[in-house]
């Protein structure tokens, strides 16, 4: 796999408190396509127009918001994010099947009313990957093991029509088998060897997540918090070439 095609494949969680501190990691990363991926942290202080920023600079872009309301509620965030232009955005499918057709729903109408606009791919959140499997059984309530849980809600997932969904490495092939080679995964929970882990606990590598079939990794702190992020970044996606 080239260089080019692979970088298209990293999704680089710009996790920052202002849209000052994305743009120096932009700055650092310039000349690698990647994604973007524009959270909560930064999209509720810099807003919709650091996206079409983004989306101005040519690069593609994930608006990872994680809806999870009533399905009238999510049919006009989703609405609304779709006339943004992004590429891709995501929903929990803990909001369960309506909800999320919902989504497909109020992007579908959009699309409808303006035809310069992208498709962007609608993607569902499965089961946190900082979620272990005590935290699942004892504190979210639900039985059985953690890629049963993710496996079923991929399920629903691909039943609501969405395009495929946000979960750890470990359970890619499991949710390609249930859903299809076609149906994305998205896969958050990437420690390049050495790194810190933090938060997360369902973690692979980026060679071991690309060698498992994932179509997206998502990796934030390996980058933004290196005293160097374009060589992180550089290193991370020779990783994912050589690993295919
Ligand atoms: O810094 P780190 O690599 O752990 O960042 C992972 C990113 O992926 C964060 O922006 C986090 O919000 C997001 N994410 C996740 N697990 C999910 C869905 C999204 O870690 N299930």
């Amino acid at each position: 796999m080239k260089v080019q095609h692979t970088a298209e494949k990293l999704m680089v969680a710009l996790d920052y408190p202002s849209a000052e501190d994305a743009r120096l990691l932009i700055n650092r990363l310039q000349g690698i396509p990647c994604y973007m991926k524009v959270g909560m942290q930064l999209y509720y202080t810099a807003g919709p127009d650091f996206v079409r920023e983004l989306k101005a600079k040519g690069y593609k872009v994930f608006l990872d918001l994680k809806m999870h309301d009533i399905p009238n509620t999510v049919k006009g965030g989703a609405n609304s994010i779709t006339r943004l232009g992004v590429d891709m955005f995501n929903v929990h499918a803990a909001g369960g099947v309506s909800m999320m057709a919902a989504a497909r729903e109020g992007a579908d109408e959009a699309l409808a009313k303006d035809a310069s606009l992208t498709s962007p791919l609608i993607i569902a959140v499965t089961q946190l990957t900082s979620t272990d499997q005590s935290t699942l059984n004892e504190e979210i309530g639900i039985p059985g093991t953690i890629e049963e849980a993710v496996v079923r809600y991929a399920k629903r997932t691909l039943q609501a029509g969405l395009d495929g969904v946000v979960a750890s490495p470990l359970e890619v092939e499991a949710i390609k088998m249930a859903c299809g080679p076609d149906f994305r995964t998205v896969t958050p929970g990437i420690r390049p060897t050495g790194s810190a882990v933090g938060d997360q606990s369902r973690i692979m590598t980026p060679a071991e997540a690309i060698r498992c079939g994932t179509d997206f990794i998502v990796v934030g702190r390996p980058i933004t918090a290196s005293p160097d992020p374009r060589r992180a970044a550089e290193q991370i996606l020779e990783e994912m070439t050589t690993s295919c």
